[in-house]
């Protein structure tokens, strides 16, 4: 099927690999669309215009200039649903638990954001590194430094990628260099949304960093904010760690539990993403359900600096789902890779006695994510209308990857060994809006 009459500006040929609905919900079948040798016919415009099986390509379509990638597998383009760009330089980083990290590390860091020029330098390496880990799409804390969103924000323009981000909200229990008076933060964002929501492919989170850091006042600033502008997001951190927990008791001690703090601001809603998620109740994850909201699995994260077990079962039980994310955490995360992020999720799932197909991961780092970041229609698929954001996948990319690829069996099998065993280097090319951004190798023409 195709959008339009327009030939493509460029074919991409190969295996494709994309989801249409969610593999855990509808079954393998349902959700996978695959075709062995496979096309994706890409417009001036950097749309998808056509995706199907090579030999029935339209004719229209036959003459643009094709990149053929044997042996690999198209996909769309990884989206990481939480990741610190101000962390950027500042993983393993060993802390005895999060409270203590941020303290010596990430806070420290997150004060050097002050400076634009730093900040500028910065959005250039972050984003240099999740493209070059196939990451095409990302929601992305910042700093309480509005200049750093503003620097973040013009750097993913230029790159037209497609990226939220926003201003982080704190006023108390931090140092001063990363704190903001509750209505001076209010202020920030809503200038950076004025300035960048909408603008091409870049959107606005409403970026609370978690609720010790705020006041009920600042979390109130923050309620209204996201009434105002429902097109926004509403990123913060949520539930990760026993100490956290139990400082939000004492600090909200009116709150049935921590969900509840968000809740009682308006902060919990279908555009709300929370990070961790770890140890959420049985009440939570139903308030979490009902209002359609994201949890955010960032297991790379949660093994380093020992938060806890995410228990993937318990939050997607079939009698009340919660939507279900998963994102690198960078830096409390120990990898820029989402097939690294995957393999983590793998472990965990095991420790927990569940499991975790391949295809449940890459689902959710293609078209779970897009849904959970409502770029469901825009990104995450490889359909006719959605953006172009393609990873191209080299399961022989590394001499232990191509040992196990002489023992795979299936498509299934080869993911599987994908996702435990492959990293950036497995990312053969990157395209963004239909351009080549990043490639170890260069495509037979
Ligand atoms: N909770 C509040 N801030 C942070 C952060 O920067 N990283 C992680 N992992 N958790 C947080
Ligand atoms: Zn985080």
């Amino acid at each position: 099927m195709t959008t339009g009459a327009d030939a493509a500006a460029r074919v991409l040929r190969g295996r494709t690999l994309s989801f249409a609905d969610d593999p855990r919900v509808v079954g393998a079948d349902q959700a996978m669309q695959s075709h062995e040798d496979g096309a994706v016919a890409v417009g001036q415009e950097g749309r998808i215009l056509w995706h199907g099986a090579f030999g029935d390509l339209p004719q229209q379509h036959a003459g643009a200039p094709c990149e053929h990638h044997r042996d690999a597998i198209i996909l769309p383009g990884l989206i990481d649903a939480h990741v610190h760009f101000p962390q950027h330089r500042m993983l393993a980083a060993p802390a005895h638990d999060l409270l203590e990290w941020l303290d010596r590390f990430a806070f420290p860091e997150e004060a050097r954001y002050a400076s634009e020029e730093h900040a500028a330098a910065a959005a250039e390496s972050f984003l240099d590194k999740l493209v070059s880990h196939g990451t095409t799409s990302a929601l992305v804390f910042s700093t309480v430094h509005g200049q750093a969103a503003d620097c973040l924000f013009r750097a993913a323009l230029r790159r037209g990628l497609c990226l939220t981000t926003g201003a982080t909200m704190m006023d108390r229990n931090a140092p001063g260099a990363v704190t903001q008076g509750a209505h001076a933060s209010a202020r920030e964002s809503a200038a950076l949304i004025a300035s960048w929501h909408g603008v091409e492919r870049l959107r606005y989170a409403l970026t609370v960093r978690f609720a010790i850091t705020s006041s009920d006042a600042q979390l109130r600033l923050a309620g209204e904010l996201l009434a105002d502008h429902p097109g926004c997001l509403l990123h913060t951190h949520l539930s990760e760690s026993a100490a956290e927990i139990e400082m939000v008791e004492r600090l909200f001690p009116w709150s049935q539990d921590y969900t509840d703090v968000y809740a009682r601001f308006g902060l919990v809603g279908e555009g709300s993403v929370f990070a961790h998620g770890i140890h959420l109740s049985e009440r939570e994850c139903q308030a979490l359900h009902d209002a359609g909201s994201m949890v955010v699995h960032c297991p790379t994260s949660n093994a380093f600096l020992g938060s806890g077990l995410f228990d993937i079962e318990h939050l997607c039980a079939a009698r009340r789902p919660v939507r279900v994310g998963i994102a690198s955490d960078i830096g409390g995360g120990t990898s820029y890779s989402l097939l690294q992020t995957l393999a983590e999720a793998y472990k965990i799932a095991r420790l927990k006695g569940c499991s975790f197909s391949a295809l449940d991961g890459f689902y959710l780092a293609t078209l779970g994510n897009a849904r959970g970041l409502r770029l469901d229609g825009e990104i995450g698929a490889l359909d006719a209308g959605r953006w172009a954001d393609v990873v191209v996948l080299d399961p022989k990319a590394t001499p232990v990857l191509a040992a196990r690829h002489e023992l795979s069996e299936s498509l299934e099998d080869t993911l599987f060994a994908l996702m435990m065993l492959g990293d950036d280097r497995a990312v053969r090319a990157v395209y963004v809006r239909g351009e080549k951004v990043s490639g170890r190798e260069r495509s037979d023409g």
